[in-house]
């Protein structure tokens, strides 16, 4: 009965980090795992290039990047059901986009509180490209592509929080649709969110954030000793004693180790130590140290086979998937809409 879709993706204007790990990939990993999904990553090149247009050479690169972290983490194309989509490479999708933007309405993309948000920031109103302005709309393009269109089915939208009003013009936009051009039989399938429970980390400063302007991450591809350095320079909390209580929720050590720790039952006595009578920073960061590079020389062994690997091929695989997801898709919205060919007189 129906079928089981996922849809989920990211901006290419980097390398990965941590943040992106407890924030994205490790669900997707899970979905992926329990292989009763066709699931499609995307890589969101035309996303990207709404605020980075400027510089192709890097554009091209972060494709790269993204492509092999999310290799070198263990999301894996050579399963049937899994696909990584690159957005440029499937012209039916920016076809539906520019469709969608037409039932989409100015007002309500202006409202989305993440543009909004975004728009905040001076410097990004005065520079925002046309593009940026109508990127909710597109993104609901994004997940819309691969609707499987058949009663029964979920399209499943694994995301941060913080992309939770996208997923809610997603639904808006999808009901209208439905409404306006197939009252008695729905057509696109309203999609569902699947937030995680620790939507975000961090950063090595303390700041709320990781990220890479920031200069406060610990990348999935850091060495070892790359890795070492940059916890020793980290961020933990309120100026203490070595032998002094303290309170772990202030301290981004514990935020790391609750979220990465294999042995979470010892880290609970830490913790309880650390507020009754203090554990030295240098305890906690060596402990990190050691969970963090045990969590990352996994994907350190897989990435040093990756080497030689094809990516291009693994995302015109990917992209081909995406557009026969489209094909049918972008036929019925076109159709529904009256901009189709052969005209029935
Ligand atoms: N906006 C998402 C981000 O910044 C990336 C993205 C693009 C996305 N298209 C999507 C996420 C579709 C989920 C579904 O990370």
């Amino acid at each position: 009965m129906g079928k089981q879709v996922v849809l989920t993706g990211m901006r290419t204007t980097g390398a990965l980090h941590l943040g992106h790990y407890v924030g994205a990939l490790k669900q997707w990993l899970e979905i992926q795992q329990t292989g009763q999904y066709e699931c499609y990553f995307l890589l969101a090149d035309i996303q990207a290039l709404t605020t980075h247009a400027d510089n192709p050479s890097a554009l091209r690169q972060s494709v790269k990047d993204v492509t092999l972290d999310w290799l070198a983490v263990g999301l894996d194309p050579r399963l049937k059901n899994v696909h990584f989509v690159l957005q440029s490479q499937v012209p039916e999708r920016a076809e539906l986009s520019i469709l969608l933007d037409m039932i989409a309405t100015n007002a309500e993309v202006l409202d989305n509180p993440t543009l909004k948000a975004e728009l905040q920031d001076l410097q990004v109103r005065k520079t925002a490209s046309s593009g940026f302005m109508r990127y909710p709309v597109d993104q609901v393009a994004d997940i819309h592509m691969v609707d499987p269109m058949e009663a029964g089915s979920t399209l499943l939208v694994p995301v941060g929080a913080d992309q939770e009003s996208h997923l809610e013009l997603a639904r808006d936009i999808a009901r209208r649709f439905n409404r306006v051009y197939s009252p008695t039989k729905a057509v696109l399938t309203p999609c569902r969110t699947l937030v995680g429970d620790i939507g975000r980390l961090v950063g090595t400063d303390g700041d709320a954030k990781m990220s890479k302007s920031k200069g406060n991450t610990i990348d999935l591809r850091d060495d070892a000793d790359t890795v070492a350095r940059k916890i020793k320079g980290m961020a933990a909390g309120p100026n203490r004693g070595a032998n002094e209580p303290g309170k772990p929720d202030e301290n981004p050590v514990f935020i790391y180790l609750r979220a990465f720790d294999p042995d979470q039952i010892g880290l609970a006595d830490l913790e309880q130590q650390y507020r009754e009578r203090g554990v030295p920073n240098s305890a906690l960061k060596g402990r990190l140290t050691t969970v963090l590079n045990d969590f990352l020389d996994p994907s350190r062994a897989r990435r040093r086979e990756l080497a030689g690997t094809d990516i291009s091929q693994i995302l015109v695989d990917g992209s081909d998937a995406a557009r026969e997801a489209c094909t049918p898709v972008i036929t019925t919205v076109k159709e529904a809409m009256a901009v189709s060919l052969p005209y029935k007189f």
